[in-house]
């Protein structure tokens, strides 16, 4: 049996993500009315906040708000959501000039540079919203920090190859000194440990969390270290490709540029 006190506290932490769920509903929608417009291409994020924006979406498009949207999903998840939806879907195959992308982050930089990737979906992430004339990010206050790393480890896509080795040489970046990488085990969409195999992305890959105890001096160089490195497929460091940032906390909703 629960005792009062454990009852009391898990109350406190459903109502804690009841509120933190509306808050990533408002921005989710406020960047669909704000930013999407009939007859654009756009790109669809990954995530629980994303996952709002894509509900907008469907939403507007079937009382007729929205039309002729060909929308490009960054995961499986966000494509498998978007068809329950109805909205037409497209690749960056058939369609690389996006007008604008929608996703969330877990976390943002003063100069609105993002760690991104605790859902796994990083590659295709970064690769359609590279694509996007507009980024716009969405999030709630909590994912607000003064520099990236310690409140969040940064994801890496990884090649299964070899990856202990990958690992290894990912630590010894001058640019990232000091992190910790650990292997992702269980769910994707999962940075805790809940499993005991390798988590496996969209893309048949591995993902590692770098874990830091200070925040990273140079998030640009730390990415193109990342980058040069064999074996890496692309990080969760985002940076220089906000164009705004919508932001909801207790005081409203504010959006940075
Ligand atoms: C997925 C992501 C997500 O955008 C990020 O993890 C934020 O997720 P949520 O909105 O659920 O907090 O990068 O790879």
């Amino acid at each position: 049996l629960l005792s009062l006190a454990a009852l009391a506290a898990q109350m406190r932490s459903v109502a804690r993500r009841a509120s933190q769920d509306e808050l990533k509903k408002q921005v989710g929608f406020k960047a669909v009315d704000d930013y999407v417009k009939s007859g654009t291409v756009i790109g669809l994020g990954t995530g629980s906040t994303a996952a709002f924006a894509v509900e907008r979406v469907g939403e507007k498009l079937k009382s007729g708000e929205l039309k002729d949207i060909i929308a490009i999903p960054t995961s499986i998840r966000t494509k498998e959501q978007a068809e329950g939806l109805g909205i037409p879907l497209a690749t960056l195959d058939t369609h690389s000039d996006l007008d604008v992308a929608i996703d969330g982050a877990d976390e943002v930089d003063p100069a609105l540079n993002l760690v991104k990737g605790g859902g796994g979906a990083l590659f295709r992430e970064k690769i359609v919203e590279m694509c996007a004339k507009k980024f716009i990010v969405i999030v709630d206050e909590s994912k607000l920090c003064d520099g990236l790393g310690p409140g969040f480890p940064v994801p890496v896509e990884i090649v299964p190859f070899c990856h202990e080795h990958t690992m290894r040489q990912i630590a010894a970046l001058p640019a990232l000194a000091g992190c910790e990488p650990v292997l992702r085990l269980g769910n994707v969409a999962n940075n805790q440990k809940d499993g005991d195999e390798p988590a496996i992305t969209d893309n048949g890959n591995y993902i590692v969390d770098l874990k830091f105890t200070s925040p990273i001096k140079d998030p640009v160089a730390a990415g193109e270290q990342l980058k040069a490195t064999v074996g890496v497929v692309d990080h969760g460091l985002f940076t220089g490709m906000t164009t705004a940032c919508i932001v909801a906390g207790s005081d409203g909703i504010i959006v940075k540029e």
